[in-house]
């Protein structure tokens, strides 16, 4: 699995073979220039979830439900899934939390729309968390080991586990019929999943130990815009061929 948030890159990945595409909230950092996934909204991932179910022939488009969303009741989390499933044509939804949200998981399924869960590091809930770190050290294994059961029994079709032990994220693979997404959760899970910006390296600076970059992304596009601007002052661009007579 990869994010995807516009034509493109939707594009680009369903024809490399991904089979799911995620319009992740991670859209608030990765395209709207927040600093956490905290403040983005329903009405400004639509779009987004819109442009990429357009823009996809095969891949499974998972819209995620961005923070106050959904945690409200079950209701809340149908008729946000709903208006996800209506509007931006996704094929499923994703939430964060664990067992406290198993009610909201089976509101949403029960309507026919399936749902992944996310469980380990859930970024929306990072305050609560103590900031960003590994979630499921030691006893707190059991914890979600305990919380991705009840998602699969409350009728979720599969399950990221985000910055959780190695061992953990074996054990939960294990014990689920479900598959699990692992982004920091070790080789185990059945899938993975990266943000794309981090795995093309667009984004810059640090990132977390998790990403591996396969391409370098913010080089290519930063020299080519130096290139053009260079060209454009020294009058070598637009040539005789780019120019109509
Ligand atoms: O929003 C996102 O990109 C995610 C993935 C990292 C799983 O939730
Ligand atoms: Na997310």
């Amino acid at each position: 699995m990869l994010t995807a948030y516009d034509m493109y890159t939707a594009q680009l990945f369903d024809e490399a073979g991904i089979p799911v595409l995620l319009v992740g909230d991670s859209a608030a950092n990765n395209v709207f220039g927040y600093d956490t996934s905290l403040p983005v909204t329903v009405d400004e991932l639509l779009p987004l979830v819109r442009a990429v179910t357009r823009s996809v022939k095969r891949a499974l488009v998972v819209a995620d439900l961005p923070f106050g969303s959904y945690q409200l009741s079950p209701e809340q989390a149908l008729a946000t899934s709903v208006r996800f499933m209506k509007e931006g044509r996704a094929h499923a939804v994703k939430l964060e939390g664990g067992r406290r949200f198993a009610p909201h998981v089976e509101a949403i399924t029960s309507a026919g729309v399936p749902v992944m869960g996310h469980l380990g590091f859930t970024p929306q809930s990072e305050h609560n968390l103590g900031g960003y770190r590994v979630q499921g050290r030691g006893d707190d294994g059991d914890k979600v080991v305990a919380d991705a059961v009840a998602l699969q029994e409350a009728g979720a079709f599969a399950v990221v586990l985000e910055m959780v032990p190695a061992e953990v994220a074996k054990r939960v693979t294990h014990e689920l019929r479900i598959p699990t997404v692992g982004i920091g959760a070790g080789p185990d899970c059945d899938a993975q999943v990266l943000v794309w910006q981090d795995m093309t390296g667009l984004r810059r600076g640090k990132v977390p130990r998790f990403v591996k970059r396969y391409a370098d992304l913010a080089g290519v596009l930063s020299s080519a815009a130096s290139q053009f601007a260079d060209e454009v002052r020294q009058g070598t661009f637009p040539g005789p061929e780019h120019s109509f007579h």
